[in-house]
């Protein structure tokens, strides 16, 4: 589902993360990963691509509800 403008205009979800690239991507080898990384999925965090936390205060502004990915190894 795309989020729309009053005047019907599609927005945005990147406002301002590396706006001079056609695409952004970022790409991880697991072996690098270590035991846990948390990334950023509401692309307001300033250490994109990992979360710094930000979308609590975004959350709170907008009334949405995004969250970070988190990947980590299973507990022994
Ligand atoms: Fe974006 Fe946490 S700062 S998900």
């Amino acid at each position: 589902r795309y989020f729309s403008t009053p005047s019907g205009q599609k927005s945005k979800v990147n406002l301002s993360l590396n706006k001079d690239s056609a695409k952004v991507v970022h790409s991880f080898d697991i072996e690098d990963i270590g035991s846990k990384a948390v990334y950023c999925r509401c692309w307001r965090s300033k250490k994109f691509p990992y979360c710094d936390g930000s979308h609590s205060k975004h959350n709170e502004e907008t009334g949405d509800n995004v969250g970070p990915l988190i990947i980590k190894k299973r507990d022994a």
